[in-house]
């Protein structure tokens, strides 16, 4: 047995597990160095057969060497197990820092935001909300407001019928009716939003469904005065300080005086410009003093009580207020459209 190919086997085997680079590899080094089947076992089988002065000095070579890989290998399998499992452990941590998934939140609705606005300024002055049916009688829509069946008025309010004494509601105004009734002569201090019906041809500024904020309020000496102050106050609140209103003289059955109420033009502060066809002012609202025959008609005493009442289309004040060029896409649900007000929402 050469002694030369003992070490040179050594020499190899040591660099092999030097080199390895995983505990596989390491694990395929020891196979071919220590296994049964490895050269050193054979050596090892033929140390019987050497003559007797070579036996020992044969047998403690091969028994170091055999150390020396085992030893090796050993120490390399620890540091490679760690490599192994801190390369693990790095590749499953989370990457806290990455960025989150986007959630998309919608948007509200620019009709909701106004009329959560409008709602609360209300509020805020005392009003309480009042509620009525959206299928209402001809009665309540129409009868109890002054306007009797003949009465021309009718004809301001192309009418949904379904038969000939119901209707889907032209307006928010038989609430009043329904807000004097269920009071029975005590003070009222209401408003009332909800959806209208009238039979119109869409368009961009006409919708057949739009809805209003009716507002009735109902005392001892309630006068003209209240009405203006009420409504500059709202207006001021929902278009800023420097709005002025103007109120017009109007017509409505069941207001007298009747208004029709303008808020000075944002667009030129009054001067006049093509937004205001020049008149300085925009139309809002239609209000008035609670006629006496309607105070009657409800259970009111004209001569003790006296209010105002006021209809404002909420999606007109939306139009105004953000500058939408056309009512249909309040109601189409164009997340395009809807979009733009996810700051105001
Ligand atoms: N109901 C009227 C309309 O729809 C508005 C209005 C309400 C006018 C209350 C006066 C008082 O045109």
């Amino acid at each position: 047995m050469e002694k030369g190919t003992v070490l040179l086997l050594e020499k190899t085997a040591l660099k092999q597990i030097e080199e390895a680079k995983s505990t596989e590899a390491l694990n395929n080094v020891k196979n071919t160095y220590l296994s049964k089947k490895s050269e050193l076992s054979t050596l090892t089988s033929q140390i019987g057969s050497l003559p007797v002065e070579q036996k020992k000095e044969c047998g403690q070579l091969i028994n170091s060497v055999r150390q020396a890989i085992t030893q090796a290998i050993e120490e390399k399998m620890v540091l490679l197990k760690n490599q192994e499992l801190e390369e693990k452990l790095e590749k499953e941590t989370i990457d806290i820092s990455l960025p989150g998934k986007d959630s998309n939140l919608g948007s509200r609705n620019p009709f909701y935001v106004i009329q959560d606005e409008m709602v609360e300024i209300f509020l805020g002055m005392g009003f309480e909300i009042a509620d009525g049916p959206e299928v209402e009688t001809d009665l309540f829509n129409f009868e109890l407001l002054n306007i009797p069946k003949d009465h021309p008025a009718r004809d301001m309010q192309d009418t949904f019928y379904i038969n000939e004494n119901e209707l889907l509601r032209t307006h928010t105004s038989p609430v009043q009716a329904r807000a004097m009734k269920a009071k029975k002569g005590s003070p009222i201090r209401m408003i009332c939003p909800g959806k209208t019906y009238r039979r119109d041809n869409d368009d961009a500024t006409h919708s057949h469904q739009f809805a209003q904020i009716e507002g009735l309020v109902i005392d001892k000496d309630i006068n003209l005065g209240h009405l203006k102050a009420t409504l500059e106050l709202f207006v001021k609140k929902m278009f800023g300080e420097k709005r002025e209103i103007r109120l017009r003289s109007s017509y409505f059955p069941f207001t007298e005086p009747s208004v029709e109420v303008d808020i000075t033009c944002a667009n030129c502060n009054g001067k006049g410009c093509a937004m205001c066809k020049g008149t300085g002012f925009i139309e809002i609202l239609g209000a008035g003093m609670v006629h006496p025959n309607v105070l009657k008609m409800n259970g009111y005493d004209p001569n003790q009580y006296s209010g105002f009442a006021f209809g404002v289309g909420i999606e007109r004040l939306a139009i105004l207020r953000y500058d939408i060029d056309d009512i249909r896409k309040i109601y189409q649900n164009d997340v395009r459209f809807l979009q733009q007000f996810k700051k105001v929402s």
